[in-house]
């Protein structure tokens, strides 16, 4: 079986007091109810990891950074190294969200620089991609996705691949209200595992966890987890809010 996860993307949203104080209160309720068989994972700013850090005391929710420096350390003003956030006690981090491929240029051989310092520094990644509403229109977004994974992860060997995750997020669906219908999640994620299992054999490709991201929510959270590929999901907007992120868990939980 592999692993079920329901991770929670804060984006730049909640202030230092108000990143802890969800946090706290994410743990108490995980504390007095301990998700059985799904990882909960919150991704907070950088400057909340190390208090959030301390601040799960129930050891039933993960932590995790939003990106990283594609430098291992030195003078890159004003970025963070993957073992810095390793050092937090932080064990996940994102790497090629659409915002950081769209606003910030990050391109595919950068991704995957980022990615083979998170893993040398003992982080595993939540790798994203997705294709933007264009090349979901034209039919090409089989393609897109083909060559993100191909760019981003292919270049790793065998073992480097049990401490990936791959989020699959169409850019149409990210914080716009417009989700993947379950099927065009279950084809897309179905695509992905035969991509990985081309590439790295069956066992590789049936361990892999595959999430999914864009406008999942308490309502449309069961339908998209009930499609045998979608192993989770990658939740933003819908982290911020205790009890919707705690309903899109238990949905996980449920189905
Ligand atoms: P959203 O964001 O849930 O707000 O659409 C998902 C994501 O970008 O990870």
């Amino acid at each position: 079986m592999r692993k079920k996860i329901v991770a929670g993307n804060w984006k730049m949203n909640m202030n230092y007091e108000e990143g802890i104080e969800l946090a706290v209160s994410l743990d108490k309720y995980f504390t007095d109810k301990a998700p059985s068989g799904t990882e909960v994972i919150i991704c907070p700013p950088f400057i909340h990891l190390a208090a959030v850090s301390q601040a799960l005391k129930s050891g039933n929710i993960a932590l995790g950074a939003q990106n990283c420096a594609s430098e291992a350390s030195g003078a890159f003003t004003g970025e963070v190294s993957a073992s810095m956030i390793s050092s937090t006690g932080a064990e996940y981090v994102i790497i090629g969200h659409s915002e950081r491929r769209t606003f910030y240029n990050e391109d595919d051989s950068l991704l995957n620089k980022k990615t083979i310092l998170a893993l040398e520094s003992g982080l595993k990644v939540i790798f994203c991609c997705g294709e933007i509403k264009e090349q979901r229109e034209n039919g090409s977004h089989f393609e897109v996705v083909k060559r993100q994974i191909e760019k981003g992860l292919f270049p790793l060997g065998k073992e480097a691949m049990e401490n990936i995750i791959i989020a699959y997020e169409p850019v149409w669906a990210i914080g716009t209200g417009l989700t993947a219908t379950p099927d065009q999640a279950q084809e897309m994620h179905l695509h992905i595992r035969g991509l990985v299992r081309e590439k790295y054999g069956t066992e590789i490709a049936d361990k892999l966890t595959i999430l999914y991201g864009g406008s999942c929510n308490p309502s449309n959270a069961a339908d998209i987890f009930s499609r045998p590929d979608v192993d989770g999901g990658l939740i933003g907007g819908a982290s911020l809010r205790k009890d919707d992120f705690v309903a899109i868990v238990e949905a996980r939980e449920q189905t």
